[in-house]
């Protein structure tokens, strides 16, 4: 179920904040009723109109980025920076992506308009796990593994364990490259945590989303999910946690 004034914004008939007024005008019917609230929701089979006319809806699509570094998790920059979206010129709907990378991260992002998902996936008590790639400054010992391992407090609380294994060490340069799996996604979370154990991060990189990998893809490139991936994702996040 979303808001209304954002399935209309979504069907490309007006802005967000247009919607509203349109809604607050009484020109916005729901299966036939007219609504002027702005806390309504909508399912996908409930039939809007806007000025009498029925909403066409898009279709839900889902796809996987190969996000490279120096690119922004967002649809629209005001600094005319590159963002995600731009990897997509020949798809006409509204996709955003599900969480972000930080602008620096490379990695797979995944993008939607289908909002119930990108919710669903995003939700910390759903537990999606996202495997990330790390080089770190330094040698990461089996200590600072553990500590990793037990959850390590952070300014906005503490974070949940992650799964933790050094996947090689370089003495002579002093660095690690670490792989690290978390389900949460507190603000540059991985970031910060390799930071508290004194390990700053010099590249990241996400290899996983779930079960998706990044195979056949290079930076810059994309597919779409088949509708098989979609299911799994949503059975995976919706399975009951102990
Ligand atoms: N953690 C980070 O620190 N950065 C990201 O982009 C994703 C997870």
């Amino acid at each position: 179920m979303e808001r209304l004034q954002k399935v209309i914004a979504h069907a490309g008939v007006a802005s967000r904040r247009k919607a509203e007024e349109l809604i607050v005008e009484g020109k916005v019917k729901v299966n036939g009723k007219v609504v002027k609230e702005l806390g309504v929701k909508v399912g996908p089979n409930d039939k809007v109109e806007v000025n009498g006319i029925p909403l066409e809806r898009e279709e839900p699509v889902y796809f996987l980025l190969y996000k490279p570094r120096g690119v922004i998790s967002a649809v629209h920059d005001d600094k005319g920076r590159k963002v995600v979206t731009d990897f997509f010129p020949e798809v006409t709907a509204r996709i955003y992506p599900i969480g972000r990378l930080d602008y620096d991260t490379s990695g797979l992002l995944l993008l939607t308009n289908d909002g119930d998902f990108a919710n669903l996936m995003m939700h910390p008590k759903n537990e999606v796990e996202k495997v990330y790639v790390a080089k770190v400054k330094g040698i990461m010992f089996r200590e600072t593994v553990k500590k990793l391992e037990k959850g390590i407090k952070l300014e906005d609380g503490m974070t949940a364990p992650a799964k933790v294994k050094v996947l090689s060490t370089d003495k002579k340069k002093n660095t690690s490259i670490v792989q690290i799996t978390i389900h949460e996604g507190k603000n540059r979370q991985v970031r910060r945590m390799l930071e508290a154990v004194g390990h700053p991060v010099l590249k990241l990189k996400r290899e996983m989303y779930a079960f998706l990998t990044l195979q056949g893809l290079k930076p810059g490139e994309s597919r779409e999910l088949t509708p098989h991936e979609v299911k799994q994702l949503r059975v995976l996040a919706t399975k009951v946690k102990k």
